[in-house]
């Protein structure tokens, strides 16, 4: 019957509204491939064990077989009452195969089964993304080599501080990423441990073989308690905070190509394939997909955030509240990957324009700190009185309209009198870049150094990160300023 208090949209009342906000096959179909995978090491294993005859298991797989083909051709029909992928798998078992699907669920649950199912998914999705970031960091490396003195202001406060390289630049994003892998795998190796044989939440009394299971579902080995595995969704959380801080680092760099691609800065140009037109000002090319990347944070970051509430003060063992994991989940993984696919489409597609990078650098004084190194090096002048002595240089060349490199050396010597025509060699954004040679430094030969040390990695001609270089640095002088 009817109840105006229940909506109109639930004409029939509550067993309606039950069954919505109870059914997770709506979206944990997407489990599918994991969840025969599941069953088949299950009935293998209990026919090994001897808890299912050989007859029962070749039917049992042969029918999960089938079913698998019907859910990969879009031929199967799922059923919301039948609540979730896992009873309408085994359903359909039952209507294909008879009784020996009834014998399938012997020593196991609902419970071991999703965490089983949701762990093998997460694992592919770490994978996939793993692989992701790796043929991005390939796509900047490349471009890197390309600019490796390529010249552009470096930035502080978005000020122009010091000219860098591109290079240089583009490979800052690499290290990110070499630190966004690294904590997929971390995520990986603690989440690869088999929850399958946990049953509902106390383990099972038949004389199963869990390491049997584990093994074949590529798991390391199986969990070690059985409360936990069945409570635990620290692999969602852990490769959700991976991906949060990947978006981070992606929307970082989607926010300079942003800048970067704007009139005012014109340092880069974005292809068509990845910008858009406005419908009523024909000279725009809007930086849609990099806007999109910036902003995709968000809903990875709200996931995160979304399944941590989900999971704070829960009782052990499994609750409901655990179905709320998968689709914020998916979500999230989902608009990462996009998300790494059109930044490395950006990245191969971009191009930069090095004159107006180089004439960028130029502006602001930018090399005022090479003067001031220059003086501590040659003059033996304090670092703190070079800094005000280059400040009384700059406030000149700022009164007079000009740069650094207009002053003579009349004017470097009125100043202070212990400056001499060697000046003028740190004077250029190019002097500038190539003198930071320090370990990690800007230097057009370190950049190069560390393309080629990434290269080796990517590429897998070794696995080892190539051993440091000797340092370039000098002694004093060299980076003697900070902020
Ligand atoms: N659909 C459920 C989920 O995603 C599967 C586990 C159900 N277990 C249970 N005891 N009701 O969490």
């Amino acid at each position: 019957m009817s109840n105006r208090m229940w909506g109109g949209r639930f004409a029939s009342g509550p067993d309606a509204i039950m069954e919505e906000i109870n059914a997770s096959i709506g979206f944990d179909q997407r489990l599918y491939k994991q969840d025969i995978a599941g069953s088949i090491a299950h009935a293998t294993m209990l026919a090994e064990v001897g808890i299912l005859t050989q007859t029962d298991r070749d039917q049992i797989i042969t029918g999960l077989e089938q079913v698998r083909g019907e859910i990969d051709t879009q031929s199967f029909t799922f059923s919301r009452a039948l609540e979730d992928i896992h009873m309408n798998v085994e359903s359909r078992l039952k209507e294909l195969i008879g009784d020996p699907a009834g014998r399938l669920h012997t020593a196991r649950s609902r419970n071991d089964q999703v965490a089983t199912d949701f762990r093998l998914y997460v694992r592919d999705a770490i994978d996939t993304l793993s692989a992701q970031i790796r043929t991005l960091q390939l796509a900047l490396v490349r471009r890197a080599e390309e600019e490796v003195s390529t010249i552009m202001p470096g930035f502080t406060h978005l000020q122009n501080a010091q000219p860098v390289t591109l290079g240089h630049h583009l490979l800052a994003y690499v290290e990110m990423l070499g630190r966004d892998h690294g904590r997929f795998e971390d995520a990986r190796k603690r989440l690869n441990e088999s929850p399958l044989g946990s049953a509902a939440l106390a383990g099972t009394p038949y004389p199963i073989d869990r390491e049997m299971t584990a093994k074949a579902l590529g798991f390391d080995r199986p969990t070690a308690n059985s409360l936990d595995a069945v409570s635990d969704r620290d692999f969602v959380l852990e490769t959700l905070s991976a991906a949060t801080l990947c978006a981070l680092h992606l929307s970082r760099f989607a926010e300079e190509l942003v800048i970067w691609s704007s009139a005012q800065f014109g340092f880069i140009k974005l292809s068509d394939k990845f910008t858009t037109g406005s419908s009523i000002m024909p000279q725009k090319r809007n930086p849609d997909a990099a806007e999109l990347i910036r902003a995709k944070i968000g809903r990875i970051l709200g996931a995160l955030t979304s399944l941590m509430v989900v999971m704070k003060g829960l009782p052990l063992a499994y609750s409901k509240d655990m179905q709320e994991d998968k689709e914020v989940a998916f979500d999230a993984l989902d608009s990462l990957s996009l998300s790494l696919a059109a930044m490395t489409g950006m990245v191969e597609d971009l191009r930069a324009n090095r004159e107006r990078m180089r004439a960028s650098a130029n502006a602001g004084f930018s090399t005022a700190t090479d003067v001031a190194d220059w003086l501590v090096r040659e003059a033996n002048i304090p670092f703190r009185d070079a800094h005000h002595i280059t400040g009384q240089l700059v406030a000149l060349c700022e009164q007079r309209g000009i740069s650094l490199e207009g002053l003579t050396i009349e004017d470097f010597k009125f100043i202070d009198h212990r400056i001499d025509s060697r000046i003028h060699k740190v004077l250029s954004v190019e002097a500038s870049v190539a003198a930071r040679k320090s370990y990690g430094g800007t230097a057009p030969e370190n950049v190069a150094f560390q393309a080629a040390r990434w290269k080796q990695i990517l590429t897998g001609e070794t696995s080892e990160p190539v051993a440091i270089k000797k340092s370039g640095g000098h002694g004093h002088g060299d980076g003697g300023a900070t902020e």
